[in-house]
C-alpha cells in the first residue's frame, strides 16, 4: 500500500519528481524544441539541469522518465508532460506521476512536485503515483527477492497542502488507488488460485477489513445448490462444466447515518477462467482469459471504495461467478437453458458465456426497489477490441442521458470510454428457431449484438449502461503511464465517480 502525504514546506525526501515539457520554437525550421522544467509550486534551480537534459537528448514526451543526481535531493526525476501548457489535463498529470512512480521501484519514498493549479489536479497526481506504485509478486518463488518494492510514501508538494478540501481529496486518491490495485491483484491471480468460491472468500475478507457492517457493507453469496433451486440457468449452465462450482456474490452498501441520495446496481462479469467451453478457444486466445473476471473485480472493489469514502449513495453490487470449462457436463452447443426470470436461451456458442451469467444477474439486480440506474461491466467481446483497440472501452445504453452523464464523468477520471450504438436491426439476428433467443447473432458488430442480448434482460424504463472493457481490462503490451502489465483496474474510477456525482 502506498500512502499519500501533502506538504508545502521544504522537500525532505531523497527523491524529487518534477515535470518536463517541450515548446516547439517558432523560429526553428528543423523542428528543434526547447525544454521546460515544470516543478509546480516548488522553486528549483534549473540552469545546470537544462544543459544535462539537452546533452541527454531529452524529449519531454509522455512516458519518458529521466533520473539524475539532484542538488538538494539525492535524485531528481523528470517525467514527460508532452507539449507545454498553462493548464495540464489531469490525465496528463496522472500518467506522468504514474510513469515516474513506476520508474522509482526500489525507493521507499519520493516527493512529487508537478504543475497542478487546482485541487483536482493534485488529486490526479496522487492517484497516478499510487497507481504507478504497483507490484504483483505473490506468485514469485526463487525470483521474489530480486523484486524491488514500489514507493511506500508519496508526498505531493503543493501550496494547497493546508486546505481541508485537498486533504480529503488526497485521502480519496489513496482509497481509489488502493482499490484499483486490488482489482489488479484479483485479475492477476491465476485461475489455479482464484475460482468462484475463493473469489467470494477474498472479497468477504476484504469487506471485513474495510469495516464490514460498521462501514455499511454486507456480503452474501449464493451457492451452486441455491442458484440451481432458484432457477439461475445462465450461471449454472456456464459453470456446470467445471469442478469449481459457480456462485452469485452480492455486496450491498448503504450509507451510515445518512439517507442515500441515489441507488445504483453494479453488475460485473466474473468468469474466473474462460476456456471457451466446448467452443474451445485456441491456446493463444486463452492466455489472457484469467482476466475474464475483471468486471466482477471492478464492481466489488468500487463498492468497497465507495463505502470507505462514506458517500451518501446506496450500491448493490452483483458478481455472477463461474469457470467456463470443457467436460462431459459442459453445456453443448444447441442446449437450451432457462434464465433467471424465465427467458429461454439456445446456447449455440458456449464461448458467448458472459451474456448468460450477466442476464441472470441483471434480472436479479432489478429486484431491488427504487434503483436509479444499473451498470454492467464486462470483458464481453473480442469485437470490442477490434472496434476500439486495447485502450478504449465501450459504453452502450438504453438511456442517452445516463450515457452522456457517464461520459462527462470520464473527463474527470481520465478513463477512456466511447459511446457505441445498439442498432435495433441487429436484434433479429439473435432470434432462435427453438428458444426465446439465441446467445449469438450476426458476427459483424459483435460487440453491439452482445449489448442487444443484455438489453433484453433490462427493463426499458431503468437507465442502464453496458461497459465492454474486453481490451482495456488487461494489458498484454508494455507498461505505460500508471498502467502496469496485466490487470489494469479499468472502470473502477468512473464507477466511484458516478457515486460521487450522485452524492452532490
Ligand atoms: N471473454 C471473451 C471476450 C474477450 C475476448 C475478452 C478477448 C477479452 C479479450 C468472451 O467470453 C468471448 O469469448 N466472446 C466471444 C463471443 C462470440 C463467441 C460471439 C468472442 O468475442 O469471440
Ligand atoms: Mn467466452
Ligand atoms: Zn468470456
Amino acid at each position: 500500500m502506498t500512502t499519500i502525504r501533502l506538504s508545502d514546506g521544504i522537500v525532505k525526501d531523497d527523491v524529487l519528481v518534477v515535470g518536463l515539457s517541450y515548446k516547439s520554437s517558432k523560429s526553428s525550421k528543423t523542428g528543434a524544441v526547447s525544454l521546460q522544467i515544470e516543478s509546480g509550486d516548488l522553486a528549483i534551480d534549473t540552469k545546470a539541469l537544462m544543459q544535462t537534459l539537452a546533452d541527454l537528448g531529452a524529449t519531454a514526451k509522455p512516458d519518458e522518465v529521466i533520473k539524475l543526481p539532484g542538488v538538494s535531493t539525492r535524485l531528481i526525476v523528470l517525467t514527460g508532460l508532452g507539449k507545454s501548457s498553462a493548464h495540464y489535463d489531469h490525465e496528463v498529470l496522472r500518467r506522468a506521476a504514474g510513469a515516474a512512480a513506476r520508474a522509482l521501484v526500489g525507493n521507499s519514498s519520493a516527493t512529487f512536485s508537478l504543475p497542478a493549479k487546482k485541487a483536482a489536479g493534485v488529486k490526479a497526481i496522487a492517484e497516478g503515483a499510487v497507481l504507478g506504485s504497483y507490484l504483483f509478486d505473490q506468485f514469485r518463488g526463487s525470483t521474489k527477492s530480486a523484486q524491488k518494492s514500489p514507493l511506500k510514501t508519496v508526498t505531493i508538494h503543493t501550496e494547497l497542502a493546508g486546505k481541508a478540501e485537498i486533504k480529503s481529496l488526497a485521502k480519496s486518491a489513496e482509497i481509489i488507488g488502493t482499490y484499483t490495485n486490488l482489482v489488479r491483484d484479483l485479475i492477476n491471480t491465476p485461475p489455479s488460485h482464484l475460482n468462484p468460491e475463493t473469489f467470494c472468500k477474498t472479497i468477504a475478507d476484504i469487506v471485513k477489513k474495510a469495516g464490514g457492517a460498521s462501514a455499511g457493507l454486507k456480503v452474501s453469496v449464493m451457492t451452486d445448490a441455491q442458484l440451481k433451486s432458484k432457477g439461475y440457468g445462465g450461471i449454472i449452465g456456464v459453470g456446470q462444466g467445471s469442478a469449481n462450482l459457480p456462485r452469485l456474490l452480492n455486496i450491498s452498501y448503504s450509507p451510515k447515518g445518512a439517507k442515500a441520495k441515489k441507488k445504483y446496481a453494479y453488475v460485473g462479469k466474473g468468469i474466473t477462467f474462460d476456456s471457451g467451453g466446448l467452443a474451445l478457444k485456441p491456446a493463444k486466445g486463452m492466455e489472457a482469459m484469467k482476466s475474464d473476471m475483471s468486471g466482477a473485480a471492478a464492481v466489488c472493489a468500487a463498492t468497497i471504495a465507495i463505502a470507505l469514502l462514506k458517500l451518501p449513495v446506496a450500491i448493490e453490487a452483483w458478481a455472477p461467478l463461474a469457470e467456463n470449462m470443457v467436460s462431459d457436463t459442459a453445456t453443448r452447443p444447441s442446449d437450451v437453458i432457462t434464465m433467471y426470470g424465465g427467458k429461454t436461451v439456445e446456447v449455440l456458442n458456449p464461448d458467448a458465456e458472459g451474456r448468460l451469467i450477466l442476464g441472470d444477474a441483471l434480472v436479479r439486480a432489478q429486484e431491488s426497489k427504487d434503483l436509479d440506474g444499473i451498470v454492467d461491466v464486462a470483458t464481453l467481446t473480442g469485437a470490442q477490441v477490434v472496434a476500439l483497440g486495447t485502450r478504449t472501452s465501450a459504453v452502450m445504453t438504453n438511456n442517452q442521458e445516463f450515457s452522456s452523464h457517464f461520459m462527462e464523468l470520464t473527463k474527470i477520471t481520465g478513463e477512456a470510454f466511447w459511446p457505441m450504438p445498439l442498432p435495433v436491426e441487429l436484434r433479429a439476428s439473435l432470434d432462435s428457431p427453438v428458444a426465446d433467443l439465441a446467445n449469438i447473432g450476426e458476427r459483424m458488430g459483435g460487440m453491439l449484438v452482445a449489448g442487444l442480448f443484455l438489453k433484453d434482460f433490462v427493463a426499458d424504463e431503468l437507465p442502464w449502461l453496458h461497459l465492454d472493457i474486453a481490451g482495456p481490462a488487461f494489458n498484454e503490451g508494455q507498461p505505460h503511464g500508471y498502467t502496469p502489465v496485466g490487470g489494469t483496474g479499468v472502470a473502477l474510477r468512473t464507477l466511484v465517480e458516478l457515486a460521487v456525482a450522485a452524492s452532490a
